[in-house]
């Protein structure tokens, strides 16, 4: 009997190796069998590449349905087993197909033997029935992995097919992701549709913290005080414009009505960041427009776009992740890199687009930060980063300025703080800011569609003075107000509308 079960059990050794999951049978010195089950270990991929990623998967799935098909050759093998058994068991009755016929006078040994058999064979079925149920919770951490890297690689296919994110419009016609260029045919539509990958993509919305817009609304609502009421008067000395070496620099004396050039598609658009870079490096140009939509927990994409026309179609070039999720929309480019604020912190990350990596980050130093000097409208703007025609400038507030602005320029190949100038303007008491010509001007509401820019701070002759320059926002909560000295315009971001002004200096 026992030389009937032999082939059986190496039968079920020989599959049970064949497959990833190893059953590996051993005798010791007394004649025991031993078993081993091995199942090779999913793949830890920290940060896998998208081919990775996939590969890693494709093979979690063949181990998968080798497992699977492993496991059930064993259900099968083992109901065989036990039929054998239970034969045995049972007697001799059943016995024909036995190859050793036995005389009657055999039978008592043979029960003997049998009955030591049936021990034997009941703890190897034991023993493989426990083999049977680690191979299950292999299976399912098996799944739990594929999962996990399924998920990975949709972020992946997320970055990679930004447009899926950028714009829900285009959602059933995916454009080549990366750089690729694409052509736009008479329709204005993509004339070329590549890769399926963004069918069926993921969500549009970076997953909700607890930071998010509601929050940040309310928060401003608190902090939001009436600003006459928190104005120190001015130490306006009537001084006139500084004295402004740099060519066409002046006094801001106007700012035109602002011109609408695209509403974000969704939430994550309600506050966000555009510009263009007032002195770009190759292969960027002066059309070269970036877009970062700042609403959400994890925010790290930004949009390039050809010029102003693929903006407005919603057609981006490229997009860009970067390594840390940024804070609000303080965030600027400048020399062909991203300068902002990294998430909760005062550090202040270069990223250059042209390597694509982190240049350089440096924290600002005693500035406050994650809401506590943050514009009159919240949104955890405590610092915010501008540029001007002296270059990159930090305007924020800290413990020793009790809130007033501080305004640092920043040296922008290390980050460092040139010179810094208190202010006696309220930072929370002003719906935004931005420098000209190395003067500071703030606005005085984020939500009034008449308000104007209402006070000046001129780091050359650090007077500070009161004005009244009119301004509009036309959709109700401007989130970004950034100059760019190269066209003399002020970008900004209105309740999810990019929308940019014409300004004039006095001297220009
Ligand atoms: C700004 O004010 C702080 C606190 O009063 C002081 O420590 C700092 O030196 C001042 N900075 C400048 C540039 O005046
Ligand atoms: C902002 O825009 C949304 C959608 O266009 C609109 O419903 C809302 O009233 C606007 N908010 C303000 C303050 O105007």
């Amino acid at each position: 009997m026992g030389l009937l079960i032999l082939p059986i059990l190496i039968t079920l050794l020989f599959s049970v190796a064949q497959g990833s999951p190893q059953l590996r049978r051993a005798n010791d010195r007394q004649g025991q069998c031993t078993y081993t089950f091995t199942v090779p270990s999913p793949k830890e991929g920290t940060c896998a590449e998208p081919g990775e990623a996939m590969t890693a998967i494709r093979e979690l799935q063949r181990e998968n349905a080798a497992v699977k098909q492993d496991t059930d050759g064993l259900k099968i093998r083992l109901s065989l087993l036990e039929k054998v058994v239970n034969r045995l068991l049972g007697g001799e009755g059943t016995g024909q197909s036995t190859s050793s016929p036995q005389s009657f006078s055999d039978t008592q040994v043979d029960v003997r033997r049998l009955m030591l058999e049936k021990d034997e064979w009941e703890s190897q079925r034991s023993s493989l029935e426990m083999s049977y149920s680690d191979l299950l919770k292999e299976k399912a951490s098996l799944e739990e992995e594929k999962q996990r890297l399924t998920e990975r690689l949709e972020k992946v296919q997320q970055r990679q097919c930004p447009q899926v994110a950028e714009t829900s419009r285009n959602r059933d016609q995916p454009i080549s992701p990366r750089q690729a260029p694409y052509v736009t045919d008479s329709h204005g539509g993509p004339a070329r549709t590549s890769s399926a990958q963004g069918k069926g993509g993921p969500s549009e919305l970076s997953p909700w913290g607890a930071d998010g817009v509601g929050y940040q609304e309310l928060k401003s609502e608190l902090t939001a005080l009436p600003a006459s009421r928190m104005f120190p008067e001015s130490h306006s000395t009537g001084q006139g414009s500084a004295t402004m070496g740099t060519p066409g620099c002046g006094e801001l004396t106007w700012v035109g009505e602002p011109t609408t050039y695209r509403k974000a598609d969704n939430i994550a658009g309600k506050y966000g960041v555009w510009m263009k870079d007032p002195e770009p490096v190759s292969p960027f140009t002066l059309d070269t427009i970036w877009r970062i939509n700042t609403v959400g927990a994890d925010i790290r994409q930004v949009f390039e776009y050809e010029n102003l026309d693929q903006l407005v179609k919603g057609y981006p070039t490229k997009v860009y992740v970067v390594p840390r999720s940024m804070e609000s929309n303080g965030a600027v480019v400048y020399k062909g890199s991203l300068y902002y604020i990294r998430k909760k912190s005062k550090i202040i990350v270069k990223y250059d687009f042209r390597t694509e990596t982190v240049a350089i980050q440096k924290e600002l130093v005693d500035a406050g930060y994650h809401g506590k000097y943050p514009y009159s409208w919240g949104g955890y703007t405590d610092i915010d980063l501008a540029i001007d025609e002296m270059g990159l400038w930090a305007i924020y507030s800290t413990e020793n300025a009790k809130g007033s602005i501080v305004i640092s320029q920043l040296e922008p190949k290390t980050l460092e703080a040139k010179q810094s100038w208190n202010t006696t303007i309220r930072k929370q008491a002003v719906a935004n800011a931005f420098m000209v010509c190395g003067t500071l001007y703030t606005i005085a509401s984020y939500s009034s569609p008449t308000t104007t820019v209402s006070f000046a701070f001129d780091t050359h002759t650090g007077v500070q003075k009161q004005m009244s320059i009119p301004f509009q926002n036309q959709y109700g909560y401007a989130s970004m107000v950034d100059y760019n000295p190269t066209e003399k315009k002020i970008y900004g971001w209105d309740n999810f509308t990019m929308v940019a002004y014409d300004v004039r200096l006095s001297k220009m």
